[in-house]
């Protein structure tokens, strides 16, 4: 059984991600900046934050906001200079919040001098660092992919007559990890960041990096006649070999974690990527958001899903790194909708349920990534057009829904209830004008609750989701269970409450959130001989959770 004391830094602080478009603007343009970012690490602080994830700010076109990259060794003007960055860098490491990099190395964008001259003809130095294929004999697309934004994977280039595969938007071509000079360039790209004292990497999209070695058309799954480009691909045999060139190149000897995103790995098998032979330290899989959302992730088709579903998700996960690797436990980031509306049915009171989900975020083991507003405890865009979407792939979702016979009424139903720009609305400061946000109109609307869901409204609450999280973040850090002890599910068939135990090796925590509307009961049992640390209703009867209650309890000591 672990102790505290043997965890490294990443796992016993608390991370955050920013979004920085959506950050802080200093600039009065309505975008946010890095120097918001580094004027906002006390705050960051005061919920035990150790590490700050950022989602790109490279130079970029920004068609994905950020995530096709032009410069890898450019920040982007919206954002401020490398002096900034600098800046952000050095001033979190001594405030003891380190900056993790967001490296997107499955593709760049279709403006990255890379590509400019991979395109320009087929025997450049550069030819083969994309995806180029020839056409069909009938000269249309290689394959029948489609891509994860919507449409054909394939893009034409006239210039050298051929196809390249994107798995994005046709704007991030695909880059071919089977080019050693291409690999080297990543590395050097990661290096260059790591040498500059960044604390970690998030490595976006990893699954994609390896492509099988013949390219076929798969069974259509819609009305467009086309395969979706992860089932051709994802998590090809051979990825984990570029992987650990990666570590070896990159991370091993340095004071750094990497996180990937694999979309595509199942718990089951964690013991490959994260761990002691693994090739990352920590993998976001995404079991748990595929329970409402549905395997295919189609927004028009979602699941049908109870507690259970999610529950047995998460301790699949939980299981799969109990005695190897970590968890990096979240319920929100940048590509999901809010969680008050994502994991509870419509209608459900926002606030109470954004501390009962809160808390089985914070207690959970391994490092909780808490997503920008997140902690503030709201819900939902709830925009009534579909031109007030920014985001690619929602626009992309739409018109799938559309070709796929649902009525515009249906399709924007859709993106409300899962469009990524929910979770990427302006963060909220305070109840002046763009809450705070920026002196400029913002480039997506603020949420309508900011008056009241703010920081500085929910500092002076002590009822607040911000108070909350605060209380529990600062329980967490205290208690050698809550950092390093076992998990083990309690309740498992409830339908109404998450509930588990934290074992350690001299002290205990039983955590129990009802996750319904509805009054629940537990066996008072689970919790004899311990104290109440945490209660999301203040006082409670043992043996009872009021609706969406949720409630810490411990031994006395710790
Ligand atoms: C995953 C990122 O989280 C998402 O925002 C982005 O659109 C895709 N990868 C493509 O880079």
């Amino acid at each position: 059984m672990l102790k505290a004391s043997d965890l490294k830094w990443w796992q016993k602080t608390i991370a955050y991600e920013v979004y920085p478009k959506s950050f802080l603007d200093t600039k009065g343009q309505g975008t946010g900046t890095i120097a918001g970012i580094a004027s906002k690490l006390d705050y960051l602080r005061s919920l035990g934050v150790g590490a700050i994830w950022i989602t790109p700010c490279y130079k970029s076109p920004m068609v994905d906001n950020g995530y096709d990259i032009e410069d890898y060794y450019a920040i982007d003007e919206s954002f401020g200079t490398m002096e900034d960055m600098d800046a952000l860098i050095n001033e979190g490491n001594e405030k003891g919040v380190r900056v993790v990099m967001d490296l997107v190395f499955n593709h760049t964008s279709d403006q990255c001098p890379w590509f400019v001259e991979s395109r320009a003809s087929r025997d450049n130095p550069k030819a083969d660092w994309y995806i180029w294929r020839d056409a069909k004999p009938d000269g249309s697309a290689p394959t029948n992919w489609r891509s994860i934004f919507g449409g054909s994977a394939w893009e034409w280039c006239k210039e050298r007559q051929q196809y390249y595969l994107h798995t994005f938007a046709k704007q991030q071509p695909d880059v071919n990890w089977e080019c050693p000079e291409l690999r080297r360039a990543l590395f050097d790209v990661a290096n260059f960041w790591a040498d500059k004292g960044v604390g970690g990497f998030r490595i976006d999209a990893i699954t994609y990096i390896k492509k099988p070695a013949v390219f076929e058309d798969g069974p259509a799954d819609g009305e467009d006649g086309l395969y979706p480009v992860h089932a051709a691909t994802a998590n090809t045999p051979g990825i984990l070999d570029f992987l650990h060139e990666f570590k070896a190149a990159v991370c091993d000897g340095r004071d750094i974690f990497t996180v990937g995103e694999a979309n595509g790995v199942s718990a089951d098998e964690l013991d490959v990527w994260v761990g002691e032979n693994g090739v990352f330290d920590l993998l976001f899989e995404f079991s748990h958001t595929h329970v409402p959302m549905g395997d295919a992730e189609l927004w028009c088709r979602p699941a049908t899903w109870t507690l259970t579903d999610l529950k047995r998700a998460l301790s699949a996960s939980q299981a799969s790194t109990a005695t190897n690797g970590w968890y990096p436990a979240f319920f929100e980031n940048h590509d999901q909708p809010r969680s008050t509306v994502n994991f509870f049915p419509a209608g459900t009171p926002v606030k109470p349920a954004s501390k009962a989900l809160g808390t089985v975020l914070l207690m959970q083991r391994g490092t909780p990534f808490v997503m920008q507003g997140e902690e503030l405890g709201y819900g939902n865009a709830e925009w009534s057009s579909p031109d007030e979407f920014d985001d690619v792939q929602t626009k992309g979702q739409y018109e799938f829904a559309l070709s796929e016979g649902d009525t515009p009424e249906q399709a924007l139903a859709a993106c409300r209830r899962f469009s990524r720009d929910n979770a990427r609305t302006p963060m909220q400061w305070d109840a002046s004008a763009y809450a705070g946000f920026s002196t400029a109109k913002p480039w997506l609307p603020v949420h309508e609750g900011y008056a009241e869901e703010n920081v500085e409204a929910e500092t002076a609450d002590p009822a607040s989701t911000l108070s909350w999280y605060r209380k529990l973040a600062a329980l967490r850090l205290s208690r050698d269970e809550l950092l390093a002890g076992d998990y083990a599910e309690l309740m498992a068939e409830s339908e109404q409450v998450y509930a588990y135990r934290r074992q350690g090796e001299k002290s205990a925590a039983v955590v129990l959130a009802n996750l319904s509307n509805e009054a629940a009961t537990y066996d008072a049992a689970l919790v004899e001989g311990m104290e109440l640390l945490a209660g999301s209703h203040g006082e409670t009867e043992l043996g009872a959770l009021r609706p969406l209650e949720a409630v810490v309890f411990g031994t006395g000591e710790a």
